[in-house]
């Protein structure tokens, strides 16, 4: 949730750099943009709404410079939280006597405080935003010097963040983070400061992991403080094997679809654990005395369907609860409880929060997680990569069916069964590999431009693909901006079904297990009033207007059940003319509560 990206160092382009590094965290945020520059002891802020990189020259906007010889500069893209969608709120920010230039990515939650109290003495506010207040703040203490009135401003910061700050007198560049994630990039003479790695791979593969309070002053020299202590402290630097290429869409037209493809090899990939890892930690889920799964969104559907397989693999109860609505359940923990956190960027702040709790009253955090290196990757106990590789789109595909795979070896494990469970999903891994390929979206393609213009679609489900029903739904609204609502089929009648008329679309999704008589009896209450019955099913029946072969796959058929729905939904994204890799009001990584 918003794209930081600063650059110090031997490059004299740095606006142009921080520009292109700003397009590859498009995905974090993307209603404005803008960047910041020092030329002379001047600081040179531009911003604009809309695309990064594009000027609205008609609306009277400059273009950047790209041509000024310059080394250090900074840049964000937005996802509004204080403050509407303006060029006003887009950052970066300046101080009032334009000498600071902040960029911040998070939320401060005591700003409306600390701005009347800088109202009172005078300062003149230019946005609406949280953001503006640190940099006044710094402002209101530049007698202290440029480092120690950055944090004199943060000591009084309540919230989280993650900030770069440069002024107009010096060349010295501050990072800071408190809850939001700063990765810097070590280069030879020169530093990249980013919220996610992508934005300088092409530089660097040396990383440094800014932990919560700690701060980077990159000046002639480099110093990293722990704000707490207000010590120096030592930084390792990590070498990363991501390729670049593993993070760009190549012969593909959108993340999306790269990544749907993807999942011939994630599920393989994600299941290639160490055994006697997962052992380790399925012995810890037996032996904890309350287990529960969090996550937000999508990664929430796959801790509810794990759930499922925890009781039917497993025979254990496993709770489930929402990153949000976790803290009021907490009483419940304890010291002996284990928290499974499951999260794509690791940088969830719902989840994160969930975690904070989970660990105040002792219990332990295994996360499972696609970002190795995150906020979550660094205070959990235990954690399991899912290995799925950078998931850019904002629509979570890849990373969904790997979570679901890992937990569902981890139900395995628990039961004593790792080898079947590998087994099961080593074949599945192989049969959706048969699965995707231009026949098979080719067909997914019919039926969207069938039902595009629908103004509802259902999703019904039962057992473990009941929350595979929920986040078929998620997927069609993201993407598609079609309303969708998935149901538990034997909910239907319980009030629902007053929704189907005459050719509502329902997706029906089957497994071939004790569920199916169930589920294919409720599409047929479905098709008796009417509904358009599409069954996403191993074997095709005679209530379904339109069917999607899956294939058989025992446990694991909420991971093949999800995939031709990813594949439909980026289709009617398509078919509707909307950008799928970037859907409206969203962002991939939510680093706000
Ligand atoms: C939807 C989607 C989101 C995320 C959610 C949690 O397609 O991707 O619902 O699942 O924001 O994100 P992570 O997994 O990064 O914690």
């Amino acid at each position: 949730m918003c794209g930081i990206f600063a650059y110090k160092g031997d490059k004299k382009n740095a606006p142009e750099l921080v520009v292109n590094g700003l397009k590859k965290l498009e995905y974090r945020g993307y209603d404005s943009w803008g960047v910041a520059y020092r030329t002379g002891n001047e600081i040179k802020v531009y911003k604009e709404i809309g695309k990064i990189g594009e000027f609205d020259i008609k609306a009277g906007n400059e273009k950047i410079d790209f041509s000024a010889n310059c080394n250090l500069a900074m840049g964000h893209s937005r996802w509004a939280t204080h403050g509407g969608v303006t060029k006003e709120n887009a950052h970066p920010h300046y101080s009032e006597d334009k000498e600071i230039a902040i960029v911040h990515n998070g939320i401060i939650e005591n700003y409306a405080e600390l701005k009347k109290d800088l109202i009172e003495k005078g300062y003149k506010f230019r946005s609406e935003t949280d953001t503006e207040v640190i940099a006044y703040l710094i402002e209101d203490h530049k007698d202290l010097g440029f480092t120690e009135s950055v944090k004199k401003a943060i000591s009084m910061l309540q919230g989280r963040y993650a900030i770069v700050v440069m002024n107009a007198h010096n060349d010295a560049l501050i990072a800071a983070r408190r809850g939001s994630p700063i990765i810097i990039g070590k280069g030879k003479n020169e530093y990249f400061i980013a919220s996610d790695i992508p934005a300088f791979l092409e530089y660097t593969r040396e990383v440094i992991y800014l932990d919560d309070n700690q701060m980077i002053i990159i000046e002639d020299e480099v110093r990293f403080v722990d704000l707490e202590t207000n010590k120096e402290v030592k930084k390792r630097i990590v070498k990363i094997d991501l390729d670049a290429q593993s993070a760009e869409k190549g012969e593909f037209p959108h993340f999306m679809i790269k990544e749907i493809t993807e999942q011939k090899e994630t599920i393989a990939r994600a299941i290639n654990q160490d055994p006697a890892k997962i052992m380790e930690i399925a012995a810890a889920i037996k032996s904890a005395y309350g287990t529960y799964l969090v996550g937000c969104g999508t990664a929430g559907k796959v801790c509810l369907a794990a759930s499922y397989h925890f009781a039917k693999i497993a025979k254990r109860h496993v709770n489930f609860a929402f990153g949000s609505e976790f803290p009021s359940l907490q009483d419940f923990i304890t010291d002996k409880s284990l928290v499974v956190a499951v999260s794509q960027s690791g940088e969830t702040a719902d989840t994160l929060d969930a975690i904070e709790v989970a660990k105040k009253k002792g219990a332990k955090v295994l996360s499972i997680i696609n970002v190795e290196g995150s906020s979550m990757d660094r205070i959990s106990d235990y954690k399991i990569y899912i290995k799925a590789g950078p998931e850019k789109a904002v629509a979570s595909t890849k990373a969904t069916t790997a979570q679901m795979a890992i937990l569902t070896l981890l139900a395995y494990a628990c039961a004593g069964k790792l080898d079947e469970g590998k087994r099961l999903l080593v074949e599945t891994a192989s049969r959706i590999n048969d699965m995707l390929n231009p026949r098979y979206e080719a067909h997914i393609q019919k039926l969207a431009q069938q039902i595009k213009d629908w103004e509802s679609i259902y999703v019904i489900g039962k057992g473990q693909n009941y929350p595979m029903a929920l986040e078929a739904a998620i997927k069609l609204q993201e993407v598609s901006y079609i309303h969708a609502e998935g149901f538990a089929g034997g909910e239907l009648k319980h009030g629902p079904i007053a929704l189907i008329s005459k050719g509502t679309p329902c997706i029906v999704l089957v497994a071939n297990d004790e569920t199916k008589q169930d589920i294919l009896s409720n599409a047929m209450e479905i098709k008796s009033r009417g509904g358009y019955i599409i069954g996403i099913a191993p074997e095709n029946n005679d209530v379904f207007d339109y069917w999607i072969k899956v294939p058989e796959s025992g446990n694991a058929s909420p991971i093949v059940n999800i995939i031709p729905v990813q594949i439909l939904a980026y289709q009617l994204a398509i078919l509707r003319e909307n950008n799928p890799d970037m859907p409206r009001n969203l962002a991939k990584s939510v680093t706000v509560k």
